[in-house]
């Protein structure tokens, strides 16, 4: 039986780095018998400006809740009307909600998991070079972000007496339910990792999950805190770190080292994997997993950069990370070794062409030595096919 994979292309470069995430999840899939039934669904800015109505078909949330996985690229467009932002919708929200925060919200999936890794031969991003100062092996955590509530949860508001917007609300919203589904998420993570073998902080080996907070602040923070110690009763062999996040952010710049597993409340999360994104070589290089009980979606965490869609320019890699995360968790969750392996060498021939300096994309190497976001995905394709043939 084929799995019902749906790939949410989206917008800008979106479709062009979905195309090379799929050229290479055909090169692992064929040879190792995984057959793939796949639904793919526009979405996005662009479609909502040619349908007018929805920013993807009506019957998308049924499409995607039958899937067995989802790929999404990115959404986001230029607003045609030149106000600077993107084009949003008749209720305001930004064209390309639906398929990103609604299927989080839909489908539940409250956990976004985002691997920090930095692969050899890869630069970090600070001060715009292209300079290494750690060791790959010295940034190597996962933040996970609570996905469905937090400043996000769509409760806010504004005010526009004679149509004119003159209050806007946002409110924050912690549940103990979310908070305890994440955290225990997180204490799970840091826990397989280290049966796996490839866990610990890279200072000291140490099995650590740090909660990243504003508790001397925020209510919500102070909840969190509660849920985290409570939680963190049950794996006593796990340390359990507190971080408040204006601290946290110089903290992970300057000794990412430290950090195994971090968690954190959704819009913190937001900010600080950015960040964390320029240890890893910047966000061509990031990958988010938004994960629930029953379904994920997996994606690059960057937007559909519409500067640059139609180039063939941006870097597929976080596109094709996003494919070989999608490929261990549902490895993981129908017990096929096939789906694993196919992941495994993903991931090997990322490492190789990484390692090899070339074709890599602007962002990695430079303007002058800069390969094609399909001539990466080609190469990549074809050190991974080779793994599994
Ligand atoms: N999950 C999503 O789909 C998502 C996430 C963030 C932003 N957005 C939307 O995307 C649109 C553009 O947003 P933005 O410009 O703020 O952020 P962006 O991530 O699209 O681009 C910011 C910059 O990051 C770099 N970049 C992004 N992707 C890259 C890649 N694959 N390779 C190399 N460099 C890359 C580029 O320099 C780009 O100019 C907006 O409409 C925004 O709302 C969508």
């Amino acid at each position: 039986m084929p799995y019902k994979l749906v790939t949410l292309g989206g917008d800008g470069t979106g479709p062009e780095v979905m195309a090379e995430g799929l050229k290479v999840l055909d090169a692992v899939s064929k040879p190792l018998g995984i057959e793939w039934d796949i639904d793919d669904i526009p979405c996005g800015g662009q479609y909502y400006l040619e349908h007018g109505d929805l920013d993807w078909p009506a019957d998308s949330p049924e499409r995607c809740a039958a899937s067995d996985l989802i790929l999404l690229g990115a959404v986001g467009w230029p607003d045609p009307e030149g106000t600077g932002g993107p084009v949003l919708m008749r209720d305001g929200k930004m064209a390309g909600f639906s398929p990103v925060i609604g299927n989080r919200m839909r489908l539940n999936l409250y956990a976004n998991v985002r691997p920090i890794k930095l692969y050899p031969g890869v630069s970090h991003r600070i001060h715009g070079g292209h300079k290494q100062i750690w060791e790959p092996g010295k940034v190597d955590m996962v933040i996970i972000r609570e996905n469905t509530e937090g400043l996000y949860a769509p409760t806010g508001g504004k005010l526009s007496p004679g149509g004119v917007a003159d209050v806007a609300i946002d409110t924050r919203v912690i549940t103990r339910r979310a908070s305890e589904q994440v955290i225990r998420h997180a204490f799970e993570l840091c826990k397989r990792r280290g049966e796996q073998g490839h866990g610990g902080a890279p200072k000291d080996g140490k099995l650590r999950v740090t909660a990243i907070i504003k508790d001397n602040v925020l209510h919500g923070c102070q909840l969190f805190r509660d849920v985290f110690f409570e939680i963190g009763e049950e794996y006593p062999d796990i340390e359990k770190d507190t971080a408040i996040v204006d601290a946290f952010t110089q903290w992970l710049i300057g000794q990412p080292e430290y950090y195994d597993v971090c968690v954190t409340t959704n819009m913190f999360g937001d900010i600080v994997t950015d960040l964390a994104s320029t240890l890893q070589g910047g966000m061509g290089m990031a990958v988010g997993a938004n994960t629930g009980k029953d379904h994920a979606m997996f994606e690059p965490i960057h937007g559909s950069a519409p500067k640059h869609a139609g180039k063939d320019k941006v870097n597929p890699i976080a596109m094709i990370l996003s494919v070989k995360e999608g490929l261990d968790w549902l490895g993981a969750r129908k017990g096929d070794a096939a789906l694993t392996r196919a992941a495994a060498a993903i991931e090997a021939a990322v490492i190789e062409v990484l390692e090899a300096g070339k074709p890599l994309t602007y962002d990695l190497v430079g303007n002058e030595a800069a390969a094609k976001c399909s001539e990466v995905g080609t190469a990549i394709a074809t050190a991974a096919g080779r793994r599994v043939s």
